[in-house]
């Protein structure tokens, strides 16, 4: 093999195994985040903790007494963000990624603590109060934090 040769096939297999790897990470990111349905006792939702994994910190949540899910979001330091999703400039659903929350409608978006990072929305997102324990966290659906 010619040297040239050995370096074009050589780049061609890199730029395969990079550009896979870049597919696969964009793809793990835009991949659909668990659905936990659930039903709430006095205002109140319980979610077991295995519902989380070191690799999975988000779950969306959805109650029938609710218009719009809930983005629950176990952080770093073991506390959690509720975050309704329901954007705050003119109450159309958001859709949520790892990076955050966006509205389709008209663009506005979302950090995971629920602050605006694009406008047209200027509120930050509604957050209901969570309380974890060793085995669940609960998601007081009356109260905000
Ligand atoms: S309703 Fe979300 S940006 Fe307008």
């Amino acid at each position: 093999m010619q040297r040239r040769d050995f370096i074009k096939s050589t780049c061609v297999a890199c730029f395969g195994v990079l550009g896979a790897g870049s597919l696969l990470s964009s793809l793990q990111s835009c991949a659909p985040l668990p659905l936990l349905k659930g039903e709430a006792e006095n205002g109140i939702m319980t979610i077991p903790l295995s519902s989380f994994t070191p690799e999975q910190h988000l779950l969306i949540v959805r109650n029938s007494k609710l218009d719009h899910d809930i983005l629950l979001v176990k952080k770093t330091d073991g506390s959690f963000n509720a975050l309704y999703m329901q954007c705050t400039h003119q109450n159309q659903p958001l859709n949520a990624s790892k990076s955050g929350l966006f509205c389709s409608a008209h663009g506005s978006s979302f950090n995971l603590d629920g602050q605006v990072t694009q406008e047209p929305a200027t509120t930050p997102l509604r957050k209901f109060k969570t309380e974890a324990d060793t085995n669940s966290v609960k998601i007081f659906l009356s109260q905000n934090p």
